[in-house]
């Protein structure tokens, strides 16, 4: 028998009754090509954060950076000019904290004058790519969910200035979202209730969707990957490529200074010799408020998701599996008496993998401190803590007229 036949997966069941013999049949096809052992990840999800060993991992801190800053600089700004350097814009997530239903690059972070989260990007990108006089091919990952609208958004907008040869869409896969139990939920009679992989799954989908020769034709040897939701991100930023290329790292992270012990953010460390994240659950009391002689936190940076990742290592690493984040989300979907549901609160699972695991499959990581105030300001909600409104506030402070 096939799981989805099981009597408990009561949602499918409900909606293949409702169904024409037509619509009953396409439903099975695709029921069939779902990975249904995603499911059994349910039970071990308070296992998957079993870790190894935690030790500090040194970063390169401010001061050091603005001493080496001529020597950093040379060397990023030669490797993009070179063409070695790609972007990977990941905006595939649904923002369900956010509640827009549309894509949240889309959202208008003006306030006297309209200015997209999008287009915020491409000017952060365009500081560099004029100041390097080369452009750098920007992969912008989309869901099935908001391909369209988030393609539309930059032809409608003209790619912000920026030369259409160098955007390159491409789709993440989707998987099936669950309630609690493990039932897995319909969206509509016809539909399966699917969301977006995760962030994690980015080179994956690149390589399914043929982007490799694209990357290899454009002699791209380094990836920068960095969130939709950040709009004070720096990308492609020279100072950071320059360090990991001189301190000969195969990859590098952006991190801030943590402004508490704790401070809810994964930080940069090494577990069992190999460079990863610990997130703030994982660490002990200890570990968090543990400081070096001069008084700075052992475990003192966070990650803010800009990435930076040879190229060459990615491929190597392409076909590993990467571990399953059973999250607890928001899941709209078609009850058993045919009614849709928009929940109010958390209602089910969805099943991730994430980027941060990535670095955990690097030989080594360039820790690289950033200014917070000038770099970090995600939009995860509309108001409070990571939100809208910080968000905008920070922009100010950069100078960002709204
Ligand atoms: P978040 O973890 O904040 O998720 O994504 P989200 O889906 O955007 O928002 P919530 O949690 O539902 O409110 C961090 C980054 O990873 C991308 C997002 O677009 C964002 O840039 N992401 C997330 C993907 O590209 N794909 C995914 O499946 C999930």
């Amino acid at each position: 028998m096939k799981i989805w036949e099981d009597e408990k997966q009561c949602y499918i069941r409900a909606a293949i009754e409702k169904n024409t013999p037509e619509e009953k049949e396409a439903l099975k096809k695709r029921l069939d090509a779902i990975d249904w052992s995603l499911l059994e990840h349910i039970e071990r999800k308070e296992t998957i954060n079993e870790r190894g060993v935690f030790a500090p991992l040194e970063a390169v801190e401010i001061d050091e950076i603005r001493a080496r800053e001529a020597e950093f600089r040379e060397i990023g700004i030669q490797t993009i000019k070179d063409g070695k350097v790609g972007a990977v814009l990941l905006a595939g997530g649904q923002g369900t904290r956010l509640g827009l239903d549309k894509p949240k690059g889309t959202l208008n972070i003006g306030i006297n004058r309209e200015l997209y989260l999008f287009e915020q990007l491409m000017h952060n990108l365009m500081d560099v790519t004029n100041e390097a006089d080369a452009y750098v091919p920007l992969y912008i990952m989309t869901s099935n969910i908001n391909y369209n609208d988030t393609k539309s958004f930059f032809e409608e907008h003209a790619y912000f200035g920026y030369p259409k040869d160098f955007v390159i869409f491409f789709v993440q896969e989707m998987v099936p979202a669950c309630d609690h139990e493990g039932r897995v939920y319909m969206e509509s009679l016809t539909e399966v209730a699917m969301s977006p992989n995760g962030n994690g799954g980015w080179f994956g989908s690149m390589v399914k969707a043929g982007l490799l020769d694209d990357i290899h034709a454009r002699g791209v040897e380094w990836l920068n990957v960095f969130a939709v939701d950040n709009c004070l991100q720096r990308i492609a930023d020279p100072l950071f490529i320059g360090a990991t290329i001189a301190y000969g790292r195969e990859s590098g992270a952006k991190v801030v200074r943590k402004a508490a012990p704790d401070e809810k953010v994964g930080v940069l460390c090494t577990e069992d010799g190999k460079p990863s994240i610990a997130e703030y659950y994982e660490m002990t009391e200890e570990m968090a408020t543990a400081r070096k002689a001069n008084g700075d936190l052992l475990y003192g940076f966070g990650v803010i998701l800009n990435y930076l990742f040879s190229e060459k290592k990615l491929e190597e690493i392409a076909d590993a599996h990467m571990p399953i984040h059973v999250v607890e989300k928001k899941v709209p979907y078609m009850d058993m008496d045919g009614n849709y549901v928009k929940p109010e609160t958390i209602n089910g699972y969805k099943f991730e993998t994430l980027v941060l695991d990535m670095v955990h499959m690097m030989n080594d990581c360039l820790p690289y401190e950033v200014d917070r105030e000038r770099e970090f300001a995600p939009i995860k909600n509309l108001h409070g803590v990571d939100s809208l409104d910080s968000a905008r506030e920070l922009m100010k402070g950069c100078g960002i007229e709204l």
